[in-house]
């Protein structure tokens, strides 16, 4: 028990549990980098701070500069850099978790542009905002689960990171989420490569076509959507 509620194991965690839908979904985990073993028993120090990390953080993904392999397989300002962000957007990162990507976010919007971060989960929310209370740009939304909680008409990019698998509708949720783009709004998308196929399958449906697609990450695809319907 202890083993899985240490702080350094948090974000190994979340891709281990990735890997068990991968693997039945697909059969197979698919890892660029060497897949990670079963974490070790953690050393006295981790267990210490173990104690502090609370169980409800589990699956709220990780926070850069913590897990150097993490942040390799996810290289965050390449991927950035990817989403073509243009200062005074409005972006909304939907199921931020702790917060991966929304401080690189808020700092690609610059202070014209916009960032709400939305989530389900009180711990993540509660760590996120601590984080980010000094960003003036930044909103941090709690959200429930089948409503994405964005104001209609309102943002040039909505990002999925690593959540659209915690979705009980794909295809109800990327329909609702039409409503809040721009008119020349976009839809990023992130996973691992082997949850592509049910997003694909989900967006087509929602009624809306992959623009583009970045493939120079290392296990994540990255798709870009527009709808082919109107709101
Ligand atoms: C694996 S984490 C990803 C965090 C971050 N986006 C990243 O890429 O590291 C998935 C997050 O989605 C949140 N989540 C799950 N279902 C959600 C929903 N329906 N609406 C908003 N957030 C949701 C979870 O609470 C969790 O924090």
């Amino acid at each position: 028990m202890t083993l899985f509620r240490a702080r350094v194991t948090s974000q190994s965690l979340t891709r281990w549990c990735l890997c068990l839908v991968m693997a039945t979904a697909a059969g197979a985990c698919r890892s660029e980098s060497k897949p990670e073993s079963p974490p070790e028993a953690p050393a006295a120090s981790v267990q210490a701070a173990a104690a502090e990390e609370p169980v409800d953080l589990h699956g709220t993904g990780g926070v850069e500069g913590v897990d150097a392999a993490y942040d390799r397989s996810r290289q965050p300002a390449k991927f950035i850099a990817a989403l073509g962000i243009a200062p005074g957007q409005r972006i909304a990162d939907v199921g931020a978790g702790q917060g991966y990507f929304t401080q690189r976010l808020a700092e690609a919007v610059g202070p014209t542009g916009r960032v709400v971060a939305t989530d389900i989960n009180d711990e993540a929310i509660r760590r996120l905002r601590e984080r980010v209370l000094a960003r003036k740009n930044v909103e941090v939304r709690k959200v429930e689960p089948d409503a994405p909680g964005l104001e209609a008409g309102t943002y040039d990019l909505i990002l999925l990171s690593e959540v659209d698998h915690f979705l009980s509708d794909r295809v109800d949720y990327l329909t609702r989420l039409r409503a809040a783009l721009t008119p020349q709004g976009r839809i990023a998308v992130t996973h691992l490569r082997a949850m592509r196929p049910p997003l694909a399958a989900a967006a087509q449906t929602a009624g809306y076509a992959v623009v583009s697609e970045y493939n120079d990450l290392p296990d994540h695809y990255l798709l870009f959507l527009r709808p082919t319907v109107s709101p």
